[in-house]
């Protein structure tokens, strides 16, 4: 064993820096979503937070096709973490497959853009891929994961976050949640094993940030003119001062996005074993509310 001068214990390994104790389960789990379940604005009750975490979701099967990728690509670089790497492309393709049926639904809730916006999604990232190394496409994922991390530690932190979501709709955020923060390390740990060094990192954050963000707002200004609020100034300025003021969803992540910055950064920094730990618990344990739906892969 070795004790890196974060202070914590982890296991031999050539990456050296796992936390102990994470162990990454790939899980099927079949929501079998039902459209007149789920109300068309099911993120409390807000047309603007609604159509916000549509086009996120929107974002998903095509961006974690391309995690997942990104990883396959220089895997073999990173000997030791094989069985962390298994996890972590079973968990993207699941999240995939369960945000797909998800976004399905949302042509019949009056979205008709959705289809495209997946197309266009896909589209984008045939580019990046022709016009990036897979160093830096790596260097990309790390960036979007450590954004997934963020928003799955505040929704699995913050219980006013989570009442918010319909309780039809709240496990498959809550799923997603617990599996994005149980594998956050794993793209960055390829992309160290790698040789990806600190200042392609950085920069292809701070490229990745502009574009996340551009892609984010086009995907939901599209999703707010099918539901007739693009042009209701009220709505726009109500919404988004609960993401940027009270309760500023995306403002409590700041300090956590300016840590990527740092030279020695690495997610498992944040350590929420306990956290996890205890949403397993509560998701996948003897009574957990997901067990019945869920089958474990080994
Ligand atoms: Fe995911
Ligand atoms: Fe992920």
């Amino acid at each position: 064993m070795i004790t890196p001068r974060h202070g914590r214990t982890y296991g031999v390994s050539p990456v050296h820096r796992r936390l102990k104790g994470m162990t990454i389960q790939r899980r099927d789990v079949d929501f079998g979503f039902d459209a007149s379940t789920i109300p068309r604005d099911w993120c409390h009750d807000n047309a603007f937070q609604t159509t916000f975490l549509n086009a996120l979701s929107l974002l998903f099967p095509e961006g974690e096709k391309f995690f997942v990728d990104s990883v396959k690509k220089l895997r073999d670089r990173a000997p030791g973490i094989e069985r962390e790497i298994t996890g972590f492309i079973g968990q993207e393709a699941m999240h995939g497959k369960e945000h797909r049926a998800f976004n399905d639904l949302l042509v019949a809730h009056g979205f008709p853009s959705a289809p495209g916006i997946d197309r266009r999604l896909r589209g984008f990232l045939k580019l990046v891929r022709r016009t990036l190394s897979p160093k830096s496409q790596l260097a990309a994922t790390c960036a979007l994961e450590h954004f997934t991390a963020m928003l799955a530690e505040q929704l699995l932190e913050n219980p006013r976050m989570r009442d918010e979501l319909h309780p039809s709709i709240r496990p498959l955020w809550l799923w997603h949640a617990l599996e994005e923060a149980e594998h956050k390390a794993v793209a960055f740990d390829v992309y160290e094993a790698a040789g990806g060094g600190y200042v392609r990192r950085v920069a292809i954050m701070l490229l990745t940030t502009a574009i996340f963000f551009a892609a984010q707002a086009l995907a939901h200004a599209r999703l707010m003119a099918d539901r007739k609020i693009l042009w209701k100034p009220w709505t726009w300025l109500r919404g988004a001062g609960r993401l940027w003021l009270w309760p500023g969803y995306l403002t409590r992540l700041v300090p956590s996005y300016l840590s990527y910055f740092r030279p020695g950064f690495h997610p498992d920094d944040r350590d929420t074993r306990a956290t996890l730990a205890a949403w397993r618990d509560q998701l996948f344990g003897d009574a957990g509310t997901l067990r019945a739906q869920t089958r474990l892969i080994a």
